[in-house]
């Protein structure tokens, strides 16, 4: 039987769909492994499933010797994909079935900025509400503005449906349109006309600090940030200078600059910044479904057919 070490305790039901054809060693707690662990774990593995806060480089590969990785995420920027191309290691993601989840999250974000959602929660908290009156916490209106999607792949694309609903004008810089009613423009285009500007690229060495001083500066005063993508597609630094300075209305932020991420702490006491700790993904039947993936891939490899989400190798 071929072995499989996995990083972080799936589902039981996948752990046992593997366990039928593989022999299974998972780390039995909800706790991201030491490198060292990792390794030790994966050493003669016939297959590594990942988390995207495992890194796998050619080190890892080397000591290892795995033959194929299959990350639990549709990113897959914790994994060195060309050496292991070099090396003949397959490796897999889990494209789809987080899509509509993501998309959802992201018109959190953007509700919750535009509406003061998270800030409205606090004050009722802090038993600060003492009855309405006309001036209390005004927002500005989702419904109607212009929406940049960066991005147009399968969650921008869920954004731009979502937008429709709220009859909103889109916008798009990369990617493919399934639908003629966006409307393509170049990055400086779409930061320049859009009210509230959404990430969907992947972090990649093109797309590594992509929204800098330059951008932002770009972006109309008032409009809005919304990051469901990776936090080092945002150059931090540029972003709290244009928030201090009053250039941008808001930002939503799902994900921060770093591996480990960390929120830069000048974004806590900014009220028109909302945070959540990168949950794109994270509810319980897509992250089933993230799962039932990745198993799926390591099924097909373990029994010799192509897996069906393969990005490299
Ligand atoms: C991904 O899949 O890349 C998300 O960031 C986490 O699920």
């Amino acid at each position: 039987m071929r072995r499989v070490f996995v990083t972080w305790p799936l589902p039981s039901a996948s752990l046992d769909r593997l366990a039928a054809v593989c022999q299974v060693i998972s780390n039995p707690r909800e706790e991201i492994l030491a490198r060292a662990d990792l390794i030790r774990g994966a050493a003669g593995a016939f297959a590594l499933v990942t988390t995207l806060r495992d890194v796998v480089d050619a080190a890892v590969l080397d000591a290892t010797g795995v033959k194929l990785v299959a990350n639990v995420a549709v990113g897959f920027d914790n994994i060195d994909v060309d050496a292991a191309r070099k090396r003949k290691v397959l490796v897999t993601n889990t494209p789809g079935v987080l899509t509509e989840t993501t998309a959802d999250l992201a018109f959190a974000l953007m509700l919750a900025t535009l509406r003061r959602v998270a800030e409205g929660d606090r004050l009722v908290r802090a038993g600060a509400f003492h009855g309405w009156h006309p001036g209390l916490m005004l927002g500005r209106d989702l419904h109607g503005k212009t929406l940049g999607v960066v991005g147009l792949g399968r969650i921008g694309r869920a954004v731009a449906r979502r937008a429709r609903g709220f009859s909103m004008r889109v916008l798009y810089h990369g990617g493919r349109p399934e639908d003629i009613g966006l409307e393509p423009r170049s990055l400086p285009e779409l930061l320049a006309e859009s009210d509230i500007v959404s990430l969907h690229v992947p972090l990649t060495p093109a797309t590594r600090g992509l929204i800098g001083a330059e951008e932002l500066g770009r972006m109309k005063r008032h409009a809005v940030l919304i990051n469901t993508a990776r936090g080092d597609v945002v150059d931090t630094e540029a972003l709290v200078a244009a928030l201090e300075r009053g250039h941008l209305g808001g930002a939503g932020l799902d994900v921060f600059e770093g591996s480990p991420e960390r929120p830069d702490p000048r974004l806590f006491a900014m009220e028109h910044v909302v945070m959540t700790p990168h949950v794109g993904s994270a509810t319980v039947e897509t992250r089933r479904a993230m799962a039932e993936k990745a198993v799926d891939n390591v099924l097909a490899a373990a029994q010799g057919q192509r897996p069906p989400d393969l990005v490299g190798g």
